[in-house]
């Protein structure tokens, strides 16, 4: 891979519901939407508090430029709004608009937004077309591609949702010059996941200019963006439903939602430190297993360390979480079927795979030392 100053565009091939991944820095929104807005037609754009102070202003004037009449609807920013309530609030707007089957919903914001309303859209009125225009790292090489949508239920994260796929994803690395490190850093946690399950050559470009992307290189984010859509676009018009492969991109979620939930969904660990701390888990786990050479592992840990990610439980400040109720949060994941835990584990950088025999000491070993 080399670093690129053009614009990406990447298909996600699933046939007659095919699109566009769009990846650039200082993209045209107006002009990319256009031709899905109806003649005449007022687009709903959904974002949350913080993304409407930093970027609907141009965003909308942008869509304005285009011809394209727009309304935004802004949500209270933070997990808090993937919720049966905001579901009711955002599904409410979006009738009083008037929307109709053949309208569009734009959803602005990470992948709570993007969540948010492409659940609302797949069951307002039985399904309406959505675009997403993700606006942090995590959204733009994860969230809003493959048509996973969801909102949060008492019981657990992401429980009550269909798969609706956009219409088209605008990914603009220019938006990411206003995310705090912190949010960068989580969602580059999703981007080098991409080398670990499946790419070792993308793991080696990520160790010579993913330390320039952090730092807002907008080459190298186009470069890092496009690749890891790139792979997400393949795996899943390969298995969207996740009867297989997709599952692989799971890698480090298991331990990391146990880890988000122990911690209580707070600001101790976000989403994406808990997924760079649960792939270091699941190398250590396959080490200590026989599966992978304990040199892989130790040059992902190393990455994750020199980049500033967690890689460790010890990592997480606070009280360490205890194992037993590790593996308790474990067992609610929605990845357990047959009273049996699914992991993704790897024979070695860039080499994942699905399996579900795990012994139970091994386990314990790992998440009390790891
Ligand atoms: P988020 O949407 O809450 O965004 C994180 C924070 O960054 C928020 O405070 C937001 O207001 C702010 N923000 C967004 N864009 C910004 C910008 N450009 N500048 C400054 N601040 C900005 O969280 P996230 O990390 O994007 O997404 C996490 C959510 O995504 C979780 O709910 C998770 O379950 C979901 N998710 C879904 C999938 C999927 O396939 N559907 C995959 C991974 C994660
Ligand atoms: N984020 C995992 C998936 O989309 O399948």
């Amino acid at each position: 891979m080399s670093t690129t100053t053009k614009t990406e565009r990447v298909t996600v091939g699933l046939g007659d519901r095919a699109y566009d991944i769009h990846v650039g820095a200082g993209l045209a929104p107006g002009a990319l939407l256009k031709p899905l807005v109806r003649p005449g037609g007022t687009v709903p754009v959904v974002t949350d508090a913080h993304v409407a102070d930093l970027h609907l202003a141009p965003f909308l004037a942008a869509l304005a430029d285009a011809g394209i009449a727009a309304k935004p609807i802004v949500m209270p920013a933070g997990e808090g709004s993937k919720s049966f309530a905001g579901l009711e609030s955002l599904s409410g707007q979006l009738l009083d608009m008037g929307l109709d089957r053949n309208g569009l919903v734009v959803a602005l914001g990470g992948g709570v937004i993007g969540d948010l309303t492409g659940f609302a859209a797949g069951v307002l009125k039985r399904g309406v077309a959505f675009a997403q225009v993700p606006t942090t790292l995590l959204a733009q090489v994860d969230s809003s591609v493959g048509g996973k949508t969801a909102i949060n239920a008492r019981q657990g994260k992401n429980l009550i949702g269909l798969f609706h796929q956009p219409r088209i994803v605008i990914a603009d690395t220019a938006l990411l010059t206003t995310l705090p490190r912190r949010e960068l850093l989580a969602g580059y946690a999703e981007v080098v996941k991409y080398g670990a399950l499946g790419d070792a050559d993308f793991f080696n470009w990520l160790e010579a200019h993913g330390a320039a992307a952090l730092a807002g290189d907008q080459d190298a984010l186009i470069g890092a963006v496009a690749h890891s859509c790139r792979m997400k676009a393949a795996i899943v018009a390969r298995d969207e439903r996740e009867s297989g492969e997709r599952a692989l991109l799971n890698l480090g979620h298991t331990f990391g939602h146990a880890l988000e939930a122990a911690t209580g969904f707070s600001d101790r660990l976000i989403h994406g430190e808990g997924v760079a701390v649960g792939m270091a888990l699941a190398f250590r786990l396959s080490v200590e297993l026989g599966l992978c050479p304990g040199q892989d592992a130790d040059r992902f840990i190393r990455h994750l360390k020199a980049v500033g990610l967690p890689a460790a439980i010890s990592d997480i400040p606070g009280t360490r979480p205890n194992t037993d109720e590790l593996i308790g949060h474990m067992g609610h994941d929605k990845k357990v079927s047959d009273g049996k835990l699914t992991f993704i584990l790897l024979k070695g950088l860039g080499q994942a795979f699905v399996t579900r025999e795990v012994p139970l000491a091994a386990l314990k070993s790992v998440l009390t030392n790891g």
